[in-house]
């Protein structure tokens, strides 16, 4: 019979290089946006660790609000059909707005994102990610503040989920399936 597979992390970044890194884009979005106030958009669930720790280290006046997405594949990563499941409750007219996403990898979430934000007139848009799969893009996404660049592998931990599981990890890892034999799959 064919044995569950286990689910093998291996540290990736530890909770120190991430703090690291999150004081490093927070340092840059106060040099940024110095004077101004800035509008937060987190996408809903992965970011909810990131931005926790990086608006702790901004010193520009911050409001924070999320947007819910879900997405439905349909055949392939390409034709993935994403929906809206819960909107902002601030309007963005006029704002200042930074989109923060846990994870930038095909780039059609984000995509899917910034083009509704954009049709709401803000007085700009940019987006941080904690991490970039950059070789994995679909869709072209300028990025203006990034963690970390990942070319390969599947990662959780630090707010980020396989199946829902291990967001509550304080450092982030890499996750492979192996079956009993301990055989990468
Ligand atoms: P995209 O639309 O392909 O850019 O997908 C981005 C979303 O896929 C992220 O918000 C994550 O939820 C998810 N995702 C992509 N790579 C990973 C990963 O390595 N671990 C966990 N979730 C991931
Ligand atoms: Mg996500």
């Amino acid at each position: 019979m064919q044995g569950l597979p286990m689910e093998r992390l291996t540290l990736l970044y530890s909770r120190e290089e991430v703090a690291g890194r999150v004081k490093e884009l927070a340092e840059a979005i106060n040099r940024d946006y110095a004077g101004r106030e800035l509008l937060i958009v987190g996408i809903l669930k992965g970011t909810f660790v990131f931005l926790a720790d990086l608006i702790r280290r901004l010193k520009v006046p911050v409001i924070v609000d999320f947007v819910g997405l879900s997405s439905y594949g349909l055949g392939s990563e390409s034709s993935q059909q994403i929906v809206l499941t819960k909107d902002l409750q601030v309007s963005i007219e006029g704002k200042d707005v930074l989109v923060m996403e846990d994870i930038l990898d095909t780039g059609l979430t984000v995509d899917f994102v910034l083009k509704f934000l954009r049709e709401r007139r803000p007085a700009s848009l940019k987006l941080c990610a904690l991490i970039d799969k950059r070789e994995r893009r679909i869709v072209p996404v300028a990025v203006d503040y990034v963690g970390f660049e990942l070319d390969k592998g599947f990662v959780v931990g630090y707010g980020i989920d396989y199946a829902e599981r291990y967001r509550h990890l304080p450092d982030i890892h890499r996750i492979e399936l192996e079956d009993e034999q301990g055989r990468e799959k």
